[in-house]
């Protein structure tokens, strides 16, 4: 296998840290040995584990068998059923958690706005009797395209008490991808807001979907949160759009109940970038993902009950999904949801609101931590930090540098780090330290989690020496999988079931150490991993392809010491276009236009012709080496035209 995507050198990284005593002496799972005995149970005997494990879930029928397996078809507690909005909030509404925050909303600009758990259920009740007044019924899409507000965790706990799954699309993607997303699952409604504040400045979220949504024939609603007020310009159109509040002041109270649902029935679809053009739909069910997301957000967070978490993610993504909603909600915890970026108004932000808000565990990504690193020493060390008790970070792999600066300047040395590796696909933390079970090392995702078999294979299946190189595998189904990709059965089961014998194909490189501990080296298909975001490189090709002035395109990462990877694009003109730096930038504008601006190339380079192969494909590995500025390494006989090489390393 090539590990060109290895970012940061892992092979003199051989420090370890244990936690310290004052961890382990609160923690849920506090020694090696308790871990090894769950994990066995969980492997040996899923039925008394997953039985216990999730017993404090409500389920309105509990489950009769644990799983079924027809591979590549999963599904698990079959026969549950159960709403996850009543797991989530209802439940705690008869204990002592009904008065605790819920969540602590932190304003761009810095206001303050608790919601306990009793007034986020009356929240979500009021909001699920709106929808249902529009027409949302079980079984319906509706697309979520928000900010960092309290109403999108709102919007999608009312689709889940209905079972209308809902599908968040990040506020980044410009008009033509959320087009594309609201088309492939046919929404009925969008939620939406008139702007998000990003850095001061607006984004237009509603005027984006107007234009997403011009040619939609299934979006029959669109409620608009007015966020910014009358000042934002925010047209309501006639008979389509509904003001958030206006829509809940002429629902039908007596809508907001959760309708029962079964264990399989579909949560949420998450779309996520694969190898092809097309975003993936990820499905995920009901009960299983409950169950994972509630499972590792208890141990992995080690939730305690005065904790005060704080997950950076934006909801648009999986681990806004799983780690600031489902999981945690469904555990009782108190959740800080920061709405704004984490220099506004300066680098002190996080700090600052990890200060006022007595943050005790962050989970963040790493190019974040980079981005911090840059900044300085002095950004951290002005705010109180004393509270925090774990950190964790997720999305990309951690360089063993940045991992260090995040235990000492953030952790104060003080708090054990969490590397939590997973994906949109596997719902919830599939690799991971359990925080007071076992030591860290930096730039190591350490052991899989409870009922997670993983593997580091090759190409045939056949497990790798310890020490050596190979592709990341799943070896069993799990609770919170993905079931399917949706309206496309036959793309999840090539995609995942048939590339490796037998077993879940990540997509990933990765080693496993001596002691078990899993590196996982990054991506080693068609997919690029940009400041945490997933872009699949055959989505740069054809928004590229599709300018007028090109004929053709290759996207590649180049290693990047902030963003993980820098996004580097190939392109050759079509005849008589001239190439011009103002082109290069026009086409990188292109991409941002029909992408979203995180996708936006961080260099464009000209090119005569591409190296193919003989039978024509584009040689991306040669181009990865061209744009990292290194000499090639690898075989070049298959290349049809040597000059194309010695032409590209010139321009
Ligand atoms: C890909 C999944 C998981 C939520 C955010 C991203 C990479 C994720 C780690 C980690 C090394 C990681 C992998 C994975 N990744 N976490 N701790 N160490 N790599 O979700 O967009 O579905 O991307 O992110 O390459 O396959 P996603």
């Amino acid at each position: 296998m090539n590990d060109q995507n290895a970012i940061g050198t892992y092979s003199a990284e051989n420090r370890s840290f244990e936690p310290s005593p004052a961890f382990v002496s609160r923690a849920r799972i506090a020694s090696r040995a308790q871990y090894d005995a769950l994990y066995k149970e969980s492997v040996e005997s899923p039925e008394t584990f997953w039985k216990r494990e999730t017993s404090d879930l409500v389920f309105d029928t509990p489950w009769s068998a644990l799983s079924e397996w027809k591979p590549p078809h999963a599904k698990w507690f079959i026969g549950a059923r159960l709403n996850v909005s009543q797991s989530c909030l209802d439940r705690h509404l008869t204990t002592a958690t009904r008065d605790k925050a819920a969540i602590i909303w932190e304003s761009e600009p810095g206001e303050t706005l608790t919601l306990t758990y009793a007034a986020l259920h009356e929240k979500v009740v009021a909001f699920t009797a709106a929808l249902r007044t529009l027409g949302v019924r079980k079984g319906d899409r509706v697309a979520i395209y928000m900010g960092m507000v309290p109403e999108a965790v709102i919007g999608m706990l009312a689709c889940a008490r209905i079972g209308a799954p809902h599908t968040v699309v990040f506020g980044g993607f410009a008009a033509e991808s959320l087009r594309d997303r609201i088309n492939d699952c046919g929404a009925k409604v969008v939620l939406t807001q008139d702007g998000a504040l990003r850095r001061g400045n607006v984004v237009p979220l509603k005027a984006t979907v107007d234009r997403a949504v011009e040619t939609i024939e299934t979006v029959e609603k669109v409620v608009v949160l007015r966020r910014l007020g009358a000042e934002a310009g925010s047209q309501l159109r006639a008979g389509r759009d509904i003001d958030w509040y206006d829509a809940v002041a002429a629902a039908d109270p007596a809508q907001g109940h959760a309708e029962i649902v079964d264990g399989e029935h579909p949560l949420f679809i998450l779309y996520t970038s694969g190898s092809t053009g097309k975003p993936k739909g990820v499905l995920h069910t009901t009960a299983g993902y409950l169950a994972g997301t509630h499972l590792t957000t208890k141990y992995v967070f080690d939730l305690q009950d005065d904790d005060v978490y704080w997950c950076t993610a934006d909801v648009g993504w999986i681990t806004g999904h799983s780690y600031l909603v489902y999981g945690p909600l469904s555990n009782g915890a108190t959740c800080v949801l920061y709405e704004g970026a984490p220099n506004q108004p300066d680098w002190g932000r996080f700090w600052q609101i990890i200060e006022k808000h007595r943050v005790t565990v962050l989970y963040t990504a790493p190019t974040a931590i980079r981005a911090f690193i840059r900044q300085g020493n002095d950004w951290p060390a002005k705010s109180d930090l004393s509270s925090l008790r774990l950190l964790g970070s997720v999305g990309e792999p951690i360089n063993p540098e940045a991992w260090m600066w995040y235990r000492e300047h953030v952790g104060k040395n003080r708090c054990p780090i969490v590397d939590t590796w997973w994906q949109t696909e596997t719902g919830a933390i599939m690799l991971t330290t359990l925080p007071g079970a076992s030591f860290t090392k930096p730039g190591s995702t350490g052991l899989p989690f409870f009922g997670v078999r993983a593997e580091v294979v090759t190409q045939e299946g056949q497990k790798v020496p310890t020490g050596e190189g190979g592709l990341l595998v799943l070896k069993q189904p799990w609770p919170s999988m993905l079931r399917t990709i949706y309206g496309d059965d036959e793309r999840y089961r090539e995609q995942y079931w048939t590339e490796i014998p037998g077993a879940y194909f990540t997509g990933d490189g990765a080693r496993q150490d001596a002691d078990g501990y899993f590196h996982v080296v990054g991506r080693i298909d068609d997919v690029l991993n940009v400041s945490g975001h997933r872009i699949g490189t055959a989505e740069i090709e054809s928004a590229l392809v599709a300018h007028p002035a090109v004929a053709e395109a290759a996207a590649v990462g180049r290693p990047d010491d902030l963003k993980g990877q820098a996004l580097v694009v190939f392109v050759t003109l079509k005849p008589n276009q001239p190439a011009t730096p103002d082109l290069k930038k026009r086409l990188a504008e292109h991409v941002a236009n029909e992408i979203g601006k995180f996708a936006r190339p961080d260099s464009v380079r000209f090119a005569e012709s591409l190296p193919k192969t003989r039978s024509g494909k584009i040689m991306r590995r040669l181009l990865k080496d061209i744009a990292a500025g290194i000499e090639t390494k690898g075989d070049v006989s298959t290349l049809e035209d040597l000059n194309v090489l010695a032409q590209l390393r010139e321009e």
